[in-house]
C-alpha cells in the first residue's frame, strides 16, 4: 500500500508545484473530513495499533503526531487521526486572517527528501478555526488529542506580541487539548527575537496568567502550554530558554522548527525554513541537549526529519516523549504513521 502512494499518488502530486499539490491534497482531505462514515472506514482499514502514553497529563493513543503547518486552519484533524496519528498540531494560527508571503513560497528538494518554505503564517484566523473544530472534531469525540499552534501576526510589533497570543488562547481554549507557543518560525519578521529573555519571560508569564484565569473561570484543568523552539539557537541560549520556560510553567518543548541554515549539498537558492531528512541531525542534537539539561523533567516533542521507524526511534532515544512529522508525510505518504507505530511497538516487545 505504501508503494501505491510512492508509485502512483506521489508522482501525480509532484508533477504540480508544491503549494498547488498541498492545496489539492488539503481539499481532498477536507472533503473526506465532512463524512464521519468515511473517516471511520479509513480508520478501520488502516487499523493503526494502539500504544497509549501519558505526557503532560494527556493520554495519547501513540507517540506519532502531525507537525504544525500541514493543517494550518484545522480543516482535517479527524481524517488525520483516522490515518493513525496519535495527535495533530494544527496552526500556526494568528488572531485575524492573514495571507502570508507572496507565492512561490514552498519548494521541494526531492533528492534530499526535504522542503524549503517561507509561507509566513497564511491562515484564516482563530475564530474561524474555532468554529470549524467545534463542528468537525469536537472535544469529547476525539480519537487523538488536538494541539493548537499559535503565533503573532506579521504586522504586530514585537512589543505588542503578548496580545496576539492571549487573543488566540482566549478564542481557542475551549477546543484545544494543548497550545504550542510558536516563537521559532523563520518567516515572520521578528518572531525569533522572542527567544531572548527580555521578550520571552514576560510573554510566558502573561500566557500562564491567562490559562490560569481561563481554568478558574471554566472550572477545568489549565490547558498545557508548550514552547516550540528554533534549531538555530546556541546551547547557551537554549539553557536560558529552558530556565525561563520552567519558571513560567511551560509543560513541554517542541524541538524543532525549520532551519535557516543551509548544508553544503543544498544548491537551491530560496530563502525560508528548511525541513525534512536534512535537518534530522540538527534537531536531534537540540533534543539531546534539552533532555540532558532538564534532567528529563520537561517533556519534549521531537520534530525534524522523521521518515521511518529508525529516525523516529532516534528521536525517542534522544529523550523525546512524543514525535511529530511533516516532510516525511509528504514523501512517504499516509501509511507511514502505522508503519512507525507498528515498528516501534515491535521493538519495544523485543526489549521486554
Ligand atoms: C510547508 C511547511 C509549513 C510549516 N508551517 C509551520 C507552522 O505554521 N508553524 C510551525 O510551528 N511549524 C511549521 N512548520 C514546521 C514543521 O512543523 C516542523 O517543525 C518542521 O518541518 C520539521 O519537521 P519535518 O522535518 O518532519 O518537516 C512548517 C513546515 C513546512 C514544511
Amino acid at each position: 500500500m505504501n508503494d501505491i502512494y510512492k508509485i502512483l499518488v506521489r508522482p501525480l502530486f509532484f508533477r504540480m508545484n508544491a503549494e498547488k499539490a498541498h492545496e489539492v491534497a488539503s481539499s481532498l482531505l477536507s472533503c473526506i473530513e465532512k463524512f464521519p462514515v468515511l473517516r471511520k472506514a479509513i480508520e478501520t482499514f488502516i487499523n493503526t495499533p494502539t500504544q497509549t502514553t501519558n505526557v503532560f497529563g494527556i493520554n495519547f493513543p501513540n507517540k506519532i503526531g502531525l507537525a504544525a503547518g500541514f493543517d494550518k486552519d484545522g480543516h482535517f484533524p479527524g481524517i488525520c487521526s483516522s490515518f493513525g496519528f496519535g495527535h495533530m498540531e494544527i496552526g500556526t494560527v494568528t488572531p485575524k486572517p492573514q495571507p502570508g508571503n507572496p507565492k512561490p513560497r514552498l519548494f521541494r528538494l526531492v533528492k534530499q527528501e526535504s522542503i524549503i518554505n517561507r509561507m509566513g503564517f497564511n491562515n484564516q484566523g482563530a475564530e474561524s478555526m474555532c468554529r470549524r473544530v467545534q463542528r468537525s472534531y469536537p472535544k469529547g469525540n476525539r480519537i487523538a488529542p488536538l494541539g493548537i499552534n499559535i503565533g503573532k501576526a506579521k504586522t504586530t510589533p514585537i512589543k505588542e506580541t503578548l496580545n496576539d497570543y492571549l487573543s488566540c488562547i482566549e478564542t481557542l481554549d475551549e477546543v484545544a487539548d494543548y497550545f504550542t507557543i510558536n516563537i521559532s518560525s523563520p518567516n515572520t519578521p521578528g518572531l525569533r527575537d522572542l527567544h531572548k529573555r527580555e521578550f520571552l519571560d514576560p510573554l510566558l508569564k502573561g500566557i500562564d496568567v491567562k490559562v490560569s484565569e481561563l481554568s478558574r473561570e471554566n472550572n477545568k484543568e489549565k490547558t498545557p502550554c508548550l514552547l516550540k523552539v528554533s534549531p538555530d539557537e546556541t546551547f547557551n541560549s537554549l539553557e536560558e530558554i529552558l530556565d525561563i520556560a520552567i519558571k513560567n510553567n511551560v509543560r513541554g518543548i517542541v524541538a524543532t522548527n525549520t532551519t535557516t541554515s543551509r548544508p553544503k549539498n543544498i544548491i537551491m537558492n530560496e530563502s525560508g525554513g528548511l525541513s525534512g531528512k536534512i535537518i534530522e541531525e540538527k534537531s536531534l542534537k537540540i533534543i539531546k541537549f534539552l533532555h540532558k539539561q532538564s534532567n528529563g523533567n520537561l517533556p519534549i516533542i521531537g520534530v525534524g526529519g522523521i521518515k521511518d521507524v529508525d529516525s523516529a526511534k532516534r528521536k525517542l532515544d534522544a529523550g523525546a516523549s512524543l514525535v511529530q512529522i511533516y516532510s516525511g508525510f509528504v514523501y512517504e505518504g499516509p501509511l507511514l504513521v502505522k508503519k512507525i507505530v507498528k515498528g516501534l511497538k515491535k521493538r519495544e516487545q523485543w526489549m521486554t
